[in-house]
């Protein structure tokens, strides 16, 4: 019998289970797909329930293999979207579905906030992704939801609630909602008080507490020991860094999921960044991290994939980018398919082609979406050392690190050395070594990173390469100011038509 602990991401897309051993070593990987619904423009909602339905198929794969392997689960914790609004009843049933991390219909409450309170609030631009303001706009929208709120979660406390019976958020998660004080960790009613919100808190604990168990009638119904140790976790993105080993002041990961985000660790807790750069908790206790997002990453890969290459896997489109240029003969993607977050910060911005001629070809279509989405992470990595980070060596996790033309990509347009993960399974490995830390099986977070992660290839940034791109982001830059208002009134104009049909 060998023991192992389960680490449980509530993505975007799908959950995703794995079961590693004390050796670090990944032993069953659970996975299930997830439906989300666009009902209106700007509208992006998940069901609760599919969270929770999808995270104990995960387990019951995990289980069974376990069994059936003579592996024993001894510790479970958690990673997931962070953002999307779960808000509860009193006898804690989802009110409503979730509004995701990525739905922009909060504009009108942003602007109410940054009236009252100016750009940045508790060390955090007022954004639409960011929880306050869902809370707000169903406060205004819903009154009859509103009224019978009781507590608000997040995903993947949610699912851990359910799992164990005990409802808490955790630190990494609750700074990413507008609502915790950096400098007390704690609750800044006052904030909330002054957008009338309800008492509807939930209890606070650290990435790495132990929560309790799993509760009787689920380890029954998994066929699961109730006796098996649950740990909060924390958001996707601390787990992120927890899984890939950036830990440490300065250290840098870049992630690509359907969101991409480029994340450095910060040691200062309530440093407020500029350019709508995020500055959140880490998993890793006394250890923030300043963050840069680009809404429509892999996403905007997934959107090629689904309108233009159909039936060429994302392998193969990626092995099609690698067939152009540099700089796609003159082509460029700006990646604001569901507007931007850094630098812009703006919800009503719009996706774009830039140069398109007869001449360009189904490789250059591929490679200037790529090439935007690095772009638009470099734009993240800019402002970053433009407030005195050092960024010469990134660990690259997620979609952008399965080949090595992208990595290589990354290097030579972030003009860094990129490193990527001999066992790349993202934030739910951070989640798997925050239970092992949890269990006692090493005295630190640091010290599981040395036994769990293994670092592979190294890329090298190419000096002329970087050069060339240099010179067409340079061109890349222009694009949010000069296709701003154009892009705003066509969706304004596409919202009116859809009306009108
Ligand atoms: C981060 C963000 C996304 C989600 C994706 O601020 O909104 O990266 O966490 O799951």
């Amino acid at each position: 019998m060998e023991n192992v602990v389960v680490g449980i991401d509530i993505g975007t897309s799908s959950v995703k289970a794995i079961a590693v051993n004390r050796q670090g070593e990944v032993v069953k990987v659970g996975k299930k797909e997830l439906k989300i619904f666009h009902d209106q423009p700007g509208y992006s909602e998940q069901d609760p329930n599919d969270w929770v339905a999808a995270a104990k198929s995960c387990l019951k794969q995990i289980n069974d293999y376990c069994q059936r392997e003579k592996y024993v689960i001894k510790g479970i914790s958690f990673t997931g979207q962070m953002h999307s609004l779960v808000l509860l009843g009193k006898n804690f049933e989802p009110l409503r579905k979730a509004i995701l991390w990525n739905d922009t219909r909060s504009s009108k409450q942003c602007e109410q906030i940054r009236e009252e309170l100016g750009k940045y609030v508790l060390s955090n631009p007022v954004l639409e992704g960011f929880t306050l303001t869902k809370l707000l706009w169903v406060k205004e929208n819903e009154p009859a939801i509103w009224d019978k709120a009781h507590v608000f979660m997040l995903p993947k406390d949610f699912v851990r609630y359910r799992l164990t019976g005990k409802v808490h958020m955790e630190y990494s998660d609750a700074s990413s909602t507008l609502l915790l004080n950096p400098k007390t960790n704690d609750w800044s009613r006052k904030t909330g008080d002054i957008f009338g919100m309800k008492d509807l808190y939930p209890a606070l604990v650290a990435s790495t507490d132990r929560v309790g168990t799993l509760s009787d009638s689920i380890a029954e119904e998994l066929g699961l020991s109730n006796k098996i140790e649950v740990f909060a976790g924390g958001g996707d993105n601390a787990c992120g860094a927890v899984g890939a080993g950036v830990m440490n002041e300065d250290a840098t990961l870049c992630s690509i999921g359907t969101s991409g985000v480029v994340l450095s660790c910060e040691a200062q807790e309530d440093k407020t960044m500029y350019h709508n750069i995020h500055m959140f908790k880490h998993a890793k206790k006394q250890m923030s991290y300043a963050m840069g997002v680009t809404l429509a990453a892999g996403d905007s890969l997934s959107w090629l994939q689904r309108t233009i290459f159909p039936d060429l896997s994302f392998p193969e489109i990626v092995d099609l980018a690698s067939r152009s240029e540099p700089g796609s003969n003159g082509l460029l993607f700006a990646p604001y398919l569901s507007g931007e977050r850094t630098p812009h910060g703006d919800a009503s911005i719009r996706g774009s082609f830039i140069g398109l001629s007869g001449m360009h070809t189904q490789a250059d279509i591929a490679r200037a979406v790529l090439e935007g989405i690095t772009y638009s992470l470099y734009d993240s990595i800019s402002y970053l050392r433009q407030t005195g980070k050092s960024i010469t060596e990134i660990i690259s996790i997620g979609g952008g690190a399965q080949s090595q033309f992208w990595l290589q990509l990354q290097a030579d347009i972030f003009n860094s050395t990129i490193k990527s993960l001999r066992n790349a399974e993202g934030p739910s490995m951070g989640a798997a070594m925050i239970a092992a830390y949890g269990l006692g099986w090493f005295n630190s977070l640091d010290e599981c990173v040395q036994q769990f992660i293994e670092y592979g290839e190294t890329y090298r940034p190419d000096e002329e390469r970087h050069e060339r791109y240099q010179q067409f982001y340079d061109v890349y830059r222009d694009i949010y100011q000069r296709t701003k208002g154009m892009t705003t009134r066509l969706l304004e104009l596409a919202r009116h038509s859809k009306i009108q049909s």
